[in-house]
């Protein structure tokens, strides 16, 4: 029997691709498992789609974490194990440029949610976690406890266009407003940006003259529910290699980046 890889997933919404890759496992078009999935949001849909395949589930509610704090800020200190002078100096996004209340305000709330998180998961061991549709940023205080091999990260995301065009949280209607005759969606293992990681796959469509978002977003998920279970089998089979290349420019300047490597079947 084939060994199957644990994998965990976050969610915060419909979970559509949530439920491809629970069907792939299913059919063993991935040689994997589903052992949890967990949620910044309550309400979302996914979470019925987890329980339905029997899927433990649970939530760590971001919104409250980040109300309660507001309200009350000293009620809630950044978690024990956090080395802040560590994290700042990693951490390349960040939604302000500043080091301002509001920084210390996300560095807090986040470092909180993620630190619940942790501790929910820890409950199920994995060897892969998906984001799939997961609204939140991560930061380095979150990926450090689960990437420990930096040949081998272990967190994926699906983002709606083809990187690095259309990072954030539009990715489709970025792609229609610019006017891009060509859309997609990529698969990627999660570095400290924003949508910047090493790309594992990508799938594109055509965009036609009388394409509309909600079309192109049709279009798009179509492929997304095809492209993260392939890129996730590669992973399960052991494929998948970040290297880093590094390239001479005409004037001489070399620029470094780690990529994917995908190794040809055993
Ligand atoms: C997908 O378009 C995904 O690329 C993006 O959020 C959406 C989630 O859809 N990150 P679903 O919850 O999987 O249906």
């Amino acid at each position: 029997m084939k060994k199957k890889i644990r994998i965990g997933a976050l969610i915060s919404g419909g979970g559509t691709n949530l439920q491809a890759i629970i069907d792939s496992c299913e059919s063993e078009k991935i040689d994997g498992k589903m052992v949890f999935v967990g949620s910044d949001n309550p309400q979302a849909q996914g979470l019925e789609r987890a329980d339905r395949h029997g899927i433990p589930t649970f939530v760590v509610n971001y919104t409250e974490i980040i109300k309660g704090f507001k309200r009350n800020p000293e009620n809630i200190t950044l978690p024990d194990d956090l080395n802040l002078e560590d994290l700042l100096s990693k951490q390349s996004f960040f939604p302000f440029d500043i080091v301002s209340e509001k920084l210390n305000t996300f560095i807090t709330t986040r470092t909180v949610a993620e630190a619940r998180l942790f501790e929910a998961m820890s409950a199920y061991p994995f060897d892969l976690l998906v984001l799939a549709g997961f609204m939140r940023n991560l930061t380095p205080y979150f990926i450090d406890k689960i990437n420990k091999d930096p040949e081998h990260p272990r967190i994926m995301n699906i983002h709606p266009a083809l990187l690095p065009a259309f990072p954030g949280v539009d990715g489709y209607g970025d792609t229609y407003r610019y006017g891009c005759k060509v859309g997609g969606c990529t698969v990627h293992f999660i570095d400290y940006g924003e949508d910047s990681g090493p790309i594992i796959g990508q799938k594109a469509f055509q965009i036609k003259e009388d394409d509309t978002i909600d079309s192109i977003k049709k279009k798009g998920l179509i492929l997304e529910w095809e492209l993260y279970p392939e890129c996730i089998q590669l992973f399960a089979q052991g494929r998948l290699r970040t290297v880093k290349m590094s390239h001479k420019l005409i004037k001489g300047k070399e620029v470094e980046r780690t990529v994917v490597k995908i190794l040809p079947q055993a």
